[in-house]
């Protein structure tokens, strides 16, 4: 068994975030968020794994090398230009000798792989899908299933009047790799618009799974970035190893921080600052009477005395001056400076 993960798009969605550092390896909980997927293949025995790149591929291959360091073996496949995420599969071909997961590689889930291959293999699927129920299913891949488990059909981005169930393709699938015929080389082929509608078309065997219970969440939009964090915070994640909640950092006796949040090492806390339901990157400076509350910063950010900090992410290398207040939604890309006073949101 083998599993690609499909990390080489842009992440335009998460810019500024995104600029400098590619999606696949943000920082969540200050760990890459690779790792998270990683670990959910090791743990399912999974050790050969590739990663299919296009954008900023030398980042992510410097980052996580060749696996050793976290029990698995990375082989890297690297797009001329960005394939589509079947043509990524396919130009993989050279790598994948067997039954392959696939996971769209921006997706946080707590599923039980064993299982889902373990159904794969009981229904003799060519192809099988994981779903996940979700509120808003527009912003997805729209599956629909008989009562057997068969996918009746597959429409990716459904328009309003599309909507007739509220699971969608969770980005996870298991794939015979006889299916690599049916995908056309050399040319841009998506999963989502190409591959699926064919193996129905052709009366393939094209199953989904539907977890009892899982967590799973796309982190590819900023309100979901933070609500990802919120949800490890609170430990709604299970099956997650999180690195240790606090690093080795200065904090001064009057500086407080709540049993949520996250504290990397190399920071610096000072008098009357306030940490509440965060994460702070390596190296953060928080001056006196600061307050950072249900926000994410990354590395060697400073923020100054009695600035505050409220659901909002902030990238690396900022300033945030003094007495500024950056409210809810406020997304920072790295060196980002605030002059002293600067407000993102006017109360009145
Ligand atoms: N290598 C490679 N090449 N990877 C790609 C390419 C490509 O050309 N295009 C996209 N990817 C990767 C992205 O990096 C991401 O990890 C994954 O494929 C999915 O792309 P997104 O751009 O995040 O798609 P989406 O979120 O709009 O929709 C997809 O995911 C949903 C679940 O989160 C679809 O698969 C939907 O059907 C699905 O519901
Ligand atoms: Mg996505």
């Amino acid at each position: 068994m083998q599993a690609l993960i499909l990390a080489g798009g842009k992440g335009t969605r998460l810019r500024p975030l995104t600029v400098y550092t590619p999606k696949p390896v943000v920082p969540i909980c200050n760990r890459p968020f690779l790792l998270y997927q990683i670990e959910t293949l090791r743990r399912a025995g999974i050790h050969d794994i590739t990663l299919s790149l296009s954008y900023q591929p030398l980042k992510i291959e410097q980052l996580l090398g060749d696996g050793s360091e976290y029990g698995v073996k990375i082989k890297y496949t690297t797009e001329p230009q960005p394939m589509g995420t079947a043509g990524a599969y396919k130009f993989a071909e050279e790598l994948i000798r067997e039954r392959t997961v696939v996971f769209n590689g921006d997706i946080l889930t707590d599923l039980d792989l064993e299982k889902v291959l373990a159904e794969h293999d009981q229904r003799q699927a060519a192809a099988t899908i994981v779903l996940a129920p979700v509120d808003n299913p527009g912003s997805y891949g729209l599956v629909e299933t008989e009562a057997d488990g068969r996918v009746r059909r597959f429409l990716e981005k459904p328009k309003p009047d599309e909507i007739s169930v509220n699971t969608i393709n969770a980005g996870t699938y298991v794939l015979e790799p006889r299916l690599l015929d049916m995908i056309p080389a050399g040319e841009n082929y998506s999963f989502e618009y190409g591959l699926f509608p064919a193996l129905l078309q052709r009366g393939e065997p094209f199953f989904a799974h539907v977890p009892e219970r899982a967590y799973w969440i796309d982190i590819g939009t900023p309100a979901r970035y933070l609500q990802v964090h919120h949800d490890l915070l609170a430990g709604r994640v299970g099956q997650v190893q999180l690195p240790e909640r606090l690093g080795e950092f200065d904090s001064a006796t009057t500086a407080e921080f709540d049993e949520l949040s996250r504290i990397a090492d190399g920071c610096t806390l000072k008098p009357g600052a306030q940490i509440v339901n965060s994460v702070l990157g390596p190296g953060c400076y928080v001056d006196e009477r600061a307050r950072v509350e249900n926000s994410v910063v990354w590395s060697h950010t400073r923020v100054s005395a009695g600035a505050q900090i409220t659901n909002a992410i902030i990238g690396r290398g900022c300033h945030i001056g003094r007495s500024a207040q950056v409210g809810a939604g406020a997304v920072l890309g790295d060196k980002s400076s605030l002059t002293d006073y600067t407000q993102t949101e006017t109360t009145s």
